[in-house]
């Protein structure tokens, strides 16, 4: 049984249709990337599979149940393309707040938040508000609060957008380890060297999937020595509507 599975999701707004009846399924321990470029559809599709946004029509199922459920929710990780964090708590005063919905306090939540910052490579600085760290910084922390209740499905909407190298691969680092622990991952980004570290990728243009496969699949199908190319060779190819 997949943990998270999506059938003919479709979604508008106003007029505009963004998402084109789209399915996917995802296995424990397994990562998948959403992969595709700005306005394709990637955040409206994490959203409704986060329960953070109803579809038009098509039908989610969390851990084999119908979303939305806050029961299944509370089993799942998801951060915000945009970071949503108390701008003016410090880093420790969001930890707490989020810790709060799932039940973390005293020490427990400590712990917690210890293993959080330290997936997330984030040292806090016990009196700066969140307003007043840098845009990596936040991103780090919107991690660090999404992993607190070590969600065993974490959706993560450009994870690392702004982030350096290092810890971009640090942070690639612990999303492995988590996969090989059995928790599953669904991860959308822009960046080539991290969808090469993806188990399979789903290439999303224009609201459709254009190509599933595993990173090496794809390039071979496409006759390309990067994804970038193997990307462009799908986009360009008729059809569309693949399934994950
Ligand atoms: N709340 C909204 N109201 C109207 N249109 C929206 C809304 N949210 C998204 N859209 C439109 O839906 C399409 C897909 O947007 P979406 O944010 O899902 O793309 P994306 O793949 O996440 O892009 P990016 O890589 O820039 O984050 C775009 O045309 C966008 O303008
Ligand atoms: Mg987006």
């Amino acid at each position: 049984m997949p943990v998270l599975a999506a059938r003919d999701i479709v979604q508008r707004f106003g007029q505009q249709e963004v998402l084109h009846g789209v399915s996917l399924g995802v296995e424990r321990g397994e990562v998948l990337g959403l992969l595709g470029p700005s306005g394709a559809g990637k955040t409206t599709l994490v959203n409704i599979l986060a329960g953070v946004a109803e579809p038009v029509s098509g039908l989610v199922k969390a851990f084999g149940e119908p979303m939305p459920s806050l029961e299944l929710m509370r089993r799942m990780g998801y951060m915000a393309q945009g970071d949503a964090l108390y701008l003016d708590l410090t880093a420790a005063e969001n930890l707490e707040f989020f810790g709060a919905i799932y039940g973390l306090t005293g020490p427990a939540l400590k712990a917690a938040a210890a293993t959080a910052l330290q997936t997330a490579r984030l040292s806090v600085e016990p009196r700066k508000q969140a307003r007043d760290y840098s845009g990596g910084m936040r991103r780090r922390l919107s991690l660090a609060t999404a992993l607190l209740h070590e969600p065993e499905l974490l959706i993560l909407d450009e994870p690392t957008i702004g982030l350096d190298p290092l810890h971009r691969v640090e942070i690639w680092e612990s999303f492995r380890k988590m996969a090989a622990a059995g928790r599953t991952l669904i991860v959308t980004t822009h960046v080539m060297d991290e969808a090469e570290r993806c188990d399979r990728l789903a290439l999303i243009r224009d609201g459709v999937f254009i190509a599933i496969g595993t990173p090496e699949d794809l390039k071979a199908r496409a006759g390309a020595s990067t994804l970038e190319d193997a990307f462009l060779h799908f986009a360009r190819a008729e059809g569309g509507g693949h399934n994950a």
